[in-house]
């Protein structure tokens, strides 16, 4: 049967750099949607719980695409959290009910509505912290009219940006989609489409893009080439930044892994897991985790050797949500009657990108650490050196969410 498509791109972007901090998003204070949404306190943790759930299961379906591969992995589970829900906004029957539990959502526990709300919440928050900038946008052909009802909610809870374009003009329509989603992430996804599918007649999609800013700047001046140990036969160059400071870290003795937390100045942090066993830390990682860390992380001096570099990552998702459960949206089965009584639709694909930039904290920061100055050579101090595949995410710390996580296996690349 031949039908109308819906596609999804969910797309990330986050850097790690030094140098002044960007305004992004609204002045929106998070104390205030406190008041203006009462009593969705439950959903909203409820909704979350389930988000930080969803990204470790995310992870791994990933982890095993990728590992034949051997391929990094970076993805932003808020993310695709988020477009995923914006679109069971327009799902029925079995179709929605697979997003639902996919997301981890519970059907007795919340209602489309507790999960509306709370994402608009989450996401008027996101969008009132400095450095972070994440939204959706749903772009929609001329010809083709979706319920307004369908609409209003993307644009009330999800905070959707629309657009009306003429997707028979595959060019021109690739066009404006990739000007959008270059100017949401300041550049660093410029180009997600090369042309469009002429039977198209929706695009939703989710950005995220975080510029962090190092509390303690690496001074670029001992950054120096060294090895990366990709596997017994690989070793690549890598530029490897270095400091000696004071750092909060723990080993899981549990998973045999070093975990590293680098704050950013905010409430955020990177944490960075070297792992003895990658396969150990990869099936074992869950949100209690992260909350164990980063209760029980002890600060001692050290000397960190971390590699500056670049990486992004493409996802065709189809295949992965399949696994999760998510079948139905994908062929005749769809149930999309809350986005089109009329027409059949089904979602083409779903498309995540991200990138992640880790560098030092530019060179407006090279006075800050002093350490090449040590008399007392003799000293020991303990060193950490991630020049072999490490685990990185990206976390609040006060809600342990995380905006992003991946698997470094070759900086190069
Ligand atoms: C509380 O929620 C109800 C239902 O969503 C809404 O009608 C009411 O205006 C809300 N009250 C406040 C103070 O926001
Ligand atoms: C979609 O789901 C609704 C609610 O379960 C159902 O009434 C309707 O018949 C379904 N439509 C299609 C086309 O499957
Ligand atoms: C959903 O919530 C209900 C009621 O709280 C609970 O009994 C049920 O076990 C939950 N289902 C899942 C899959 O967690
Ligand atoms: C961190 O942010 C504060 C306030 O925005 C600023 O005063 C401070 O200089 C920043 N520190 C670094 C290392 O950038
Ligand atoms: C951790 O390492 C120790 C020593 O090599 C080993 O005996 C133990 O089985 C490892 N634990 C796990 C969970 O891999």
């Amino acid at each position: 049967m031949m039908h109308a498509t819906v596609g999804i791109w969910i797309l990330s972007a986050v850097i790690c750099v030094g140098t002044g901090h960007h305004h992004i998003g609204h002045d929106n204070d998070p104390a205030d949607q406190e008041t203006t949404l009462n009593g969705s306190a439950n959903s909203v943790s409820l909704v979350t719980s389930a988000n930080k759930e969803f990204a470790y299961r995310l992870y791994r379906k990933l982890a095993a695409h990728a590992d034949s591969e051997g391929k990094n992995i970076f993805f932003s589970p808020v993310s695709v959290s988020v477009a995923l829900a914006a679109l069971s906004v327009g799902a029925r029957g079995e179709t929605h009910h697979q997003l639902f539990s996919g997301l981890g959502f519970n059907n007795s526990q919340l209602t489309q509505t507790d999960v509306d709300q709370a994402f608009q919440m989450l996401l008027k928050n996101a969008q009132s912290q400095q450095d972070r900038n994440e939204g959706t946008a749903v772009f929609v052909d001329n010809r083709f009219k979706p319920e307004p009802e369908f609409l209003g909610t993307l644009k009330q809870s999800y905070l959707a940006d629309g657009f009306n374009v003429d997707f028979s003009q595959s060019k021109d329509s690739a066009d404006t989609i990739n000007k959008y989603v270059n100017e949401k992430t300041n550049g660093k996804i410029d180009k997600l489409v090369e042309t469009m599918d002429p039977n198209t007649v929706m695009y939703l999609l989710s950005y995220i893009y975080y510029k962090g800013k190092w509390a303690t700047p690496f001074d670029p001046k001992s950054t120096k080439e060294d090895l990366f140990i990709v596997d017994e036969n690989t070793k690549v160059p890598v530029q490897m930044m270095n400091m000696e400071d004071m750092f909060n870290t723990y080993y899981d003795q549990t998973i045999n892994t070093t975990v590293l937390h680098l704050p950013f100045n905010s409430t955020y942090s990177m944490l960075l897991m070297l792992p003895d066993d990658m396969s150990t830390l990869e099936n074992a990682f869950c949100p209690a985790h992260v909350t164990k860390w980063l209760k029980w992380m002890k600060s001692r001096t050290q000397k960190i050797y971390i590699p500056k570099f670049s990486i992004k990552t493409s996802y065709k998702m189809n295949d992965v949500l399949t696994e999760m459960g998510m079948t139905d949206m994908f062929g005749d089965r769809a149930n999309l009657t809350g986005i089109s009584e009329g027409q059949k639709l089904a979602v083409s694909e779903v498309v995540h990108q991200a990138t992640l930039d880790v560098d030092e904290a530019g060179a407006t920061a090279a006075a800050a650490t002093g350490f090449e100055i040590t008399l007392m050579s003799f000293r020991h101090v303990p060193v950490l050196k991630f020049n072999r595949p490490f685990m990185v995410a990206i976390v609040e710390r006060n809600t342990e969410n995380i905006l992003f996580m991946g698997k470094i296996i070759n900086p190069n690349i």
